[in-house]
C-alpha cells in the first residue's frame, strides 16, 4: 500500500481503517525499491505522490485525531490546512488572538478581504455578499469568514476531498443557519451557475504548483472561477507557490479577461509564521505518530516513523525542510492578490 498515491479522495477513512492502511504502508517498506521521502529534508518528488491520495490521508487523519494539544497545552482540532502568515504590521492591529493555535490560517483567510476595493464593495452591499471558495479543505476558513469577516455573507465551500467536506458538514455547516453550503466536487468542473458569486476565494488551494508555467488544470480552474463570478466581482487569492509561477498565472488571468487590481507580498510574514508555529507542528506530528500502532514495530516502524515525521514537517513547511527553505531563499513566495471580472 502506497499512501502517497493509492488513497481515494471519495472516501473518509475511519481510525480503524487508517490503522490498517498505515500498517500496510509500514510493512510494505520492506519491499520498496527506492525511498520516496527524503530523510534529509522530507521532500517528496512530484512524480511520487498525488494530491488526491495525500489529502485523502490528511483529512481522514485530522478527523480521526479529534481534539489535540498544542505546545502550550491549548486544546484544538486541526482544521486549517493552511500555512498562513503573521499579520503584516502595515495592515493595522491583528484581528486574531495571539494564543490561537490556528491563528496563521485565520490570518490568511481574513487577509483575503483586507483590500480597500473589497471593503468598499462589501460596504456598498451592506455586507450581503455571496462567496464561492474553490479548495476549501475542511471549511475552517469558510466558517471563520462567515463568523468574523463577512458576518452577513452566504458561502459555498468546494473541495474534491470527501473527508474534508464531511468534516465541514459535521462541524461548521450546522452552526451557520443555512449560510454555509459544503460541496464535494473538482473545482475545475463544479456545477455552480454562471455569474453568481461576488467573491471567488482561493486560499492555498493545491493548483499552480509547477515552476515557471501554468498547467491545463490551472487554466480550467481559473476559467471556472471567472465563469462563476458576477461581472464586477473579485477573485481573492492567497498562496505560497514558486515565485516564477506568479507571472504566468497573472498572464493567464488577464488572457481570460480578468483585471489585475493589487498584489501583496507576505513571504516574510509567512516565514515568520512557520518559525512561530514550529512548536505546535512538532507537538501535533508526535501525537499523530503515537496514535498509530504500526509505528511501534521495530525497525520497519521506526524507519516509517522517521519518514512520516519528515514528510509532515515538509508539508507544513517547518523550519529545516525543503519547502521552508524554498520560501526563505525566494524560490517560493507568498502573495495575496486581487483580480476583478470587469463589469
Ligand atoms: C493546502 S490545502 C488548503 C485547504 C484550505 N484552503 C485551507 O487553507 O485549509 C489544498 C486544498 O486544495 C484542494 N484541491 C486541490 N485541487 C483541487 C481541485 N481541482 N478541486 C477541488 N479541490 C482541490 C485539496 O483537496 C486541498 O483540500
Amino acid at each position: 500500500m502506497d499512501v502517497l498515491t493509492a488513497l481515494n479522495p471519495g472516501a473518509e477513512y475511519s481510525t480503524k481503517q487508517l490503522q490498517f492502511i498505515l500498517g500496510a504502508w509500514i510493512v510494505g517498506s520492506a519491499f520498496e525499491r527506492k525511498d520516496k521521502i527524503s530523510l534529509q529534508n522530507g521532500d517528496v518528488s512530484e512524480d511520487d505522490y498525488t494530491k488526491q491520495s495525500i489529502y485523502a490521508l490528511l483529512y481522514s487523519l485530522y478527523s480521526s485525531m479529534g481534539e489535540t494539544r498544542s505546545e502550550t497545552g491549548a486544546t484544538y482540532q486541526l482544521t486549517f490546512n493552511t500555512w498562513g502568515y503573521t499579520w503584516p504590521e502595515s495592515w493595522g492591529p491583528c484581528p486574531n488572538s495571539p494564543s490561537d493555535p490556528q491563528r496563521f490560517g485565520k490570518n490568511a483567510y481574513t487577509g483575503l478581504y483586507q483590500f480597500d476595493a473589497v471593503k468598499e464593495y462589501v460596504k456598498a452591499r451592506d455586507g450581503r455578499v455571496s462567496v464561492v471558495e474553490l479548495g476549501c479543505g475542511t471549511g475552517a476558513g469558510a466558517h471563520h469568514v462567515c463568523s468574523h469577516v463577512l458576518p452577513k455573507c452566504t458561502y459555498e465551500a468546494v473541495d474534491m476531498q470527501q473527508a474534508a467536506i464531511a468534516t465541514c458538514r459535521r462541524k461548521f455547516v450546522p452552526e451557520l443557519g443555512g449560510r454555509l453550503v459544503a460541496t464535494r466536487a473538482d473545482a475545475t468542473r463544479v456545477a455552480i451557475p454562471d455569474a453568481t458569486a461576488d467573491f471567488l476565494a482561493v486560499c492555498e488551494t493545491h493548483v499552480t504548483e509547477m515552476a515557471g508555467r501554468t498547467t491545463p488544470e490551472d487554466r480550467r480552474f481559473f476559467e471556472n472561477a471567472r465563469r462563476i463570478l458576477k461581472p464586477g466581482g473579485y477573485l481573492v487569492w492567497g498562496n505560497a507557490i514558486p515565485d516564477s509561477t506568479w507571472q504566468p498565472c497573472f498572464d493567464l488571468l488577464k488572457d481570460i479577461g480578468m483585471k489585475q487590481i493589487e498584489v501583496r507580498d507576505v513571504t516574510a510574514e509567512a516565514v515568520k509564521a512557520r518559525d512561530e508555529d514550529a512548536g505546535r507542528v512538532d507537538a501535533y506530528v508526535e501525537q499523530c505518530l503515537d496514535r498509530f500502532y504500526g509505528f511501534r514495530i521495530p525497525v520497519l516502524g521506526e524507519k516509517r516513523r522517521a519518514e512520516a515525521r519528515l514528510a509532515l514537517y515538509n508539508f507544513y513547511r517547518n523550519p529545516g525542510t525543503n519547502l521552508y527553505e524554498n520560501m526563505r531563499n525566494g524560490t517560493d513566495s507568498y502573495k495575496v492578490v486581487l483580480f476583478q471580472k470587469p463589469a
